[in-house]
């Protein structure tokens, strides 16, 4: 019988109506890399979230360890060169998720666009004194403004077709053209000219920190920023500079380069960024996709046959 360490529950309980391995799940409370080092050695499978390590360590560890399953599209958690040089199959969730992923992005855009947090504070505070007033929380317009879109994977495509739909004109960078309806420009002057910017890139080694204070210096200073994929694409000690001194007007974030965010972290102080707790792929339906997808991984795994959805180099 398999051994499969599982560190969270997930969404539709997929997992407890596998017959033929035996499920052993983090007790609550005990840290998931502690827990993992614990008992790596007699695992067959991992059932992981993005929150978990997975270095050549705990892969030397795991003497027996045949497949990984990441709860995540993301796989910048695992070291995937390494386990794979070692011959274990590492599955993940992509594609499940862009839709629900991209309307949150799509969302916060408009939020921090439109002051809308902003807004809700000031009526539930008690501070909307003035009635309606012409010149009372003017927004940014976003039906006609230019989107930028870094990265033309399944998000970004996502991410396109809502700007689409709002009227946005659409120009793009990405490491290939793509046949997409939008406008295919180098780096440089999707900087230059979006109204708002929308990180979809990959995260990995070559787009550390990609977004860094040059860059934010040749974007408009009306545009705004928006990140829902990684935290570390942007430099976030730079964008909370370009934030405060006007080299950008604002931006929406779910992710972070420290997650949880810090409790002193500039940001949250800031009126022109709307932030959310890395909630992009949260909805019920979607999380259970992508239980279905990470249990259909790891079986698919033991038993040798293809995973849905494989990393692969
Ligand atoms: C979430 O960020 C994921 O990688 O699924
Ligand atoms: C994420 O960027 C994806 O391509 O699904």
């Amino acid at each position: 019988m398999y051994n499969v360490l599982v560190t969270h529950d997930l969404p539709g309980n997929y997992i407890d109506s596998i017959n033929g391995i035996n499920i052993i799940r983090r007790p609550e409370g005990e840290d998931a890399n502690a827990w993992l080092l614990k008992n790596i050695e007699n695992a067959d499978g991992i059932l992981i979230t993005l929150n978990e390590k997975i270095d050549k360590n705990l892969i030397d560890l795991g003497k027996k360890l045949k497949v990984i399953s990441t709860y995540s599209v993301g796989y910048d958690h695992i070291d995937v060169d390494y386990a794979l040089k070692k011959g274990i199959k590492i599955g993940y969730t992509p594609e499940v998720l862009t839709e629900t992923t991209a309307d949150l992005i799509f969302g916060i855009m408009l939020a921090a666009a439109r002051r809308i947090v902003e807004g809700d504070k000031i009526v539930r505070e008690d501070k909307w004194k003035s009635g309606w007033n012409p010149e009372f929380m003017l927004g940014a317009e976003v039906h006609g403004a230019t989107a930028g879109i870094l990265g033309m994977g399944r998000i970004g495509n996502a991410i396109l077709r809502r700007a689409r739909g709002f009227n946005m004109d659409v120009i793009y960078y990405s490491r290939h053209k793509h046949d997409v309806d939008a406008k295919f420009m180098p780096l440089d002057d999707v900087l230059r000219n979006s109204d708002f910017l929308f990180v979809c890139l990959d995260y990995n080694k070559d787009t550390y920190h990609f977004m860094d204070m040059p860059k934010f210096k040749k974007m408009k200073k009306t545009a705004f920023i928006i990140n829902g994929t990684r935290g570390k694409v942007i430099n976030e000690k730079d964008l909370i500079s370009a934030l405060n001194s006007g080299i950008i007007a604002g931006a929406a974030l779910d992710v972070f380069e420290t997650e949880p965010i810090d409790n002193n972290n500039p940001l949250l102080k800031m009126n022109n960024v709307v932030l959310t707790p890395h909630i992009g792929s949260a909805t019920d339906n979607t999380r259970k996709k992508m239980a279905e997808v990470a249990v259909s991984n790891l079986i698919n795994g033991l038993s040798g046959k293809p995973l849905i959805y494989e990393i692969k180099k």
